[in-house]
């Protein structure tokens, strides 16, 4: 028997909301994006990406040419025929570290005013809102409209830069119910997906987004502190992770040291777990270390440069990844911004590099000149920091920067580059 298939509409086309109304659309579905931002919908409109992901374009294209992905700035187009509404707005961090849900707010307002009379979609959740937000929040501005709208939490697990690879083949789904009814729609909408499925009520699915990226953030900052002690004890951390992660428990993934996580989730939604726990009266004492421990962890690049340079001041650094991390053109919470800022603070010179995220990390630090090439960031440098795991960067070899750099000093902040290959480089790496 064909899949039935539906009309989706997604509110929000930032990185979630454009990959998972692809994945759809690929599936066959009908999907229609929205986006309050005229720039984003005419870019889209054009089959340009507004930021970049890898195979995005072409996929775009795609769904654009077959119709099965329209993106529009009005709301009503948006939900008129909509059998699910998926809710992908952003929930930044405010100037507490509270969830802002304003735009979540905004977007359930929007929906109720334009859903025309007679239509039942489900507005599925899939912003990162704190646990008690759809029932608190949203279900009270749906109910304002006097019409039962049946809502639900579908958390995003995606990863930038892998974003339709993970929306097409997640490793698992979890569907925040109220009733079986919708229970049944989403698990049928669904059917194509090959993963375990978790139903739950929906403050269940809200704390198990919570939950997932506090466990991988703290489990970095775990490695960033484990590698740090390793330093002090004089032992390789990469031999003593090596074997840690052999125990049968402890999975060997994010478990690379490094300067530190960023991104617009990780940090973002500690913030929020850390702010909210003290507004109950529960301070959180693990995710306060965890965010303590990443925002010194950049640090750790800083201090290897200065024992092998001694004095920063007058030194040119280049600073190769400006992005979050590889993969993406992402500068929010960059790492590369710290280290820059820091580096310039102590009269450095720093030339910065990468392959996409050149413009966003310029707006972000201005006084990094930026350089068009590795090759061309690590002419004339004394010393060279990798901050992003690029895949372009993996191939380096000791030559590419003995050839250009006045000395060749690498601090290699990801991991990446192989200490075999760093023939005639004064090669750190942290832990
Ligand atoms: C993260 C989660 O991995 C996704 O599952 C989640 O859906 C997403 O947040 C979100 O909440 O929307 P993302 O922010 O794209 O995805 O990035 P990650 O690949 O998780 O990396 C986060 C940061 O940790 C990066 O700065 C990365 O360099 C760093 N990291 C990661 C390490 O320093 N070491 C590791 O071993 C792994």
């Amino acid at each position: 028997m064909p899949r039935p298939l539906s009309n989706v509409a997604i509110i929000g086309m930032g990185p979630v909301g454009l990959a998972t109304g692809l994945a759809f659309a690929l599936e066959g579905h009908d999907v229609v994006g929205l986006d309050t931002d005229t720039k984003r919908v005419e870019s889209i409109r054009r089959g340009q990406p507004p930021f970049y992901e890898p195979a995005l374009k072409e996929i775009l294209r795609d769904g654009l040419e077959s119709g099965s992905l329209r993106a529009t700035t009005h709301v009503g187009k948006a939900v008129e025929q909509a059998d699910f509404i998926f809710v992908c707005v952003g929930t930044p961090a405010r100037p507490d570290g509270y969830m802002d849900d304003s735009f979540i707010r905004r977007a359930a307002t929007d929906i109720v005013n334009a859903l025309p009379e007679g239509r039942r979609p489900i507005t599925v959740i899939k912003s990162t809102v704190l646990p008690g937000t759809t029932e608190g929040v949203i279900r009270p501005i749906l109910n304002a409209s006097g019409r039962a709208l049946s809502l639900a939490v579908n958390p995003e697990f995606l990863r930038e830069g892998r974003a339709l690879e993970d929306s097409r083949y997640p490793d698992r789904l979890i569907l925040g119910v109220e009733d079986e009814a919708a229970a049944k729609r989403l698990r049928q909408f669904y059917a194509h997906v090959r993963c375990p499925v978790l139903e739950t009520d929906l403050r269940t699915a809200e704390a198990i987004k919570y939950g997932t990226n506090a466990f991988l953030a703290t489990k970095v900052a775990y490695a960033n502190e484990m590698a740090n002690l390793c330093q002090v004890f004089r032992v390789d951390s990469d031999r003593v992770l090596e074997g840690v992660a052999l125990d049968a428990r402890i999975d060997p993934k994010f478990l690379v040291p490094g300067v530190g996580f960023g991104g617009s989730c990780f940090p973002k939604d500690l913030k929020a777990l850390v702010a909210a726990a003290k507004v109950e009266g529960k301070p959180s004492v693990l995710f306060e270390a965890v965010l303590r421990q990443n925002d010194a962890q950049y640090r750790r690049a800083i201090e290897l440069l200065r024992e092998e340079l001694g004095e920063l001041r007058g030194k040119r650094i280049a600073l190769l990844g400006l992005a979050f991390k590889g993969g993406t053109d992402d500068v929010r919470e960059s790492r590369a911004i710290p280290i820059a800022k820091d580096l310039l603070a102590e009269g450095a010179e720093v030339v910065g590099y990468d392959p996409v995220a050149m413009e966003g990390f310029h707006q972000l630090v201005p006084d990094v000149r930026l350089a068009k090439s590795v090759r061309a960031a690590l002419a004339e440098a004394d010393a060279c920091i990798l901050q992003a795991d690029w895949k372009e960067f993996e191939d380096l070899e000791g030559r590419d920067f003995v050839l250009t750099m006045r000395t060749p000093i690498v601090v290699d902040g990801r991991r990446i580059l192989t200490p075999a290959r760093m023939i005639g480089v004064t090669y750190r790496r942290i832990g």
